[in-house]
């Protein structure tokens, strides 16, 4: 298999043709079809978020089962697949207590390695997926079979960007129709924000992000206000467009503690703040204490959208089915694996939504 490795923090990744290890009972051999190339991945590239290199950078892949472990049960040879980076192994305390994306056995999946370099030593694979690569072996928790002909480039983005931003507005914060949303970062995740805002049914969506390309796609996709913070202060101008009370809900999707703090901001009275994007691992935010009582503003994080991916997978890929999300005007171009780095540089210039890698050739 040829996988995207990353050797030390802000080096180039380097693809590389690994052995994958024979397959433990509960493992698949997945060949990969698509994988999105999200701000987490750049995160651990530039040290942001500490993960022990060597590691196979990667976690928003969809793909075709190619083998099983002997005791494989959840999917079958053939499967299209979408990759989970939160097991859920269905036994353990939060997953059977509806709350799979804590999956207790998350760091279990994580450190199992599962691939060779040329001189023998064991690589990890990031969230146990490592899906820069045309090839993954994963446990099968970590794994849900879809059935549909949508093309594997939008299928992958289910696996992060998409669950995450959708997630977060139905399954966090569960915005009731007729609602004013401000989503503040509007990359894939953003994007994803703002149309699971508007499968909600909210009546307004004011969608905020320096970059005017970012503002346009998500006004296609279904913004009905956009704000650029260059013209002015940003919880002015979402007070201006809202009765000068502020939003009902605000979706911080950056990761950043301004930004954070500006979502509170452009959050009206008794309205709900939900924090969306993976800061700095050692940051910390600072909110008005006075206000945090008076206010009665309610302050939401949200991993992964609350997702429980089993039953979410697939009625995200219905809601694209459907036509009710765009997920093809979210993927930018796709790429091949020597060009992760590239693809990293665009999202930091702010000139993709989404780069999916293709591996195969
Ligand atoms: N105000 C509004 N938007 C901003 C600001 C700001 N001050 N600064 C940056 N942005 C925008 C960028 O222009 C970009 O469009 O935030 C967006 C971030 O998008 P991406 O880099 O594509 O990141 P994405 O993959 O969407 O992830 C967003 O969620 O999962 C986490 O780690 C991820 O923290 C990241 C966040
Ligand atoms: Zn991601
Ligand atoms: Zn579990």
């Amino acid at each position: 298999m040829r996988a995207a490795l990353l050797l030390g923090v802000d080096e180039p990744l380097v693809v590389e043709t690994l052995t994958p290890e024979p397959l433990g009972p509960h493992d698949v051999r997945v060949r990969i079809d698509a994988s999105g190339v999200c701000h987490s991945d750049v995160s651990i590239a530039t040290g942001l978020v500490p993960m022990p290199p060597p590691v196979i950078l990667g976690h928003e892949g969809a793909g075709t089962v190619l083998e099983v472990g002997d005791r494989v049960t959840r999917v079958r040879v053939g499967d299209r697949v979408i990759s989970s980076f939160a097991p859920a192994c269905g036994e353990c305390w939060y997953c059977v207590h509806d709350q799979p994306n804590f999956c207790e056995r998350m760091l279990d999946v994580a450190m199992t390695r599962h691939s060779r370099r040329a001189e023998g030593k064991l690589v990890f694979s990031m969230s146990g997926l490592g899906t820069f690569a045309d090839e993954m072996i994963n446990h099968e928790w970590s794994l849900v079979a879809v059935e549909t002909d949508l093309p594997a480039e939008q299928l992958a983005l289910i696996g992060c960007g998409v669950m995450t931003g959708v997630g977060a507005v139905l399954n966090t914060a569960q915005v009731v129709p007729g609602s004013t949303v401000a989503v503040i970062g509007l990359g894939g995740v953003g994007q994803s924000v703002v149309q699971g805002a508007r499968v909600a049914g909210a009546a307004r969506v004011i969608a905020i992000d320096p970059v005017a390309m970012k503002r346009a796609t998500a006004s296609k996709l279904g913004a009905s206000d956009l704000v650029d913070p260059a013209d002015g202060d940003v919880a002015d101008q979402v007070r201006a467009l809202t009765g000068g009370r502020g939003a009902d809900y605000a979706f911080e999707v950056v990761g950043r503690p301004e930004t954070m703090v500006q979502a509170r901001d452009v959050t009206r009275r008794g309205g709900t703040v939900v924090i969306v994007g993976m800061p700095k691992f050692d940051a910390t935010v600072t909110f008005p204490a006075y206000s945090m009582f008076y206010d009665e503003k309610r302050l939401l994080g949200s991993n992964y959208g609350s997702a429980h991916v089993r039953r979410d997978f697939p009625r995200i890929v219905s809601l694209i089915e459907g036509g009710s999300l765009d997920v093809a005007h979210m993927v930018t171009k796709t790429i091949a694996l020597e060009d992760v780095d590239a693809a990293f540089a665009a999202m930091l210039a702010g000139d993709v939504i989404r780069s999916v890698i293709v591996p195969q050739p």
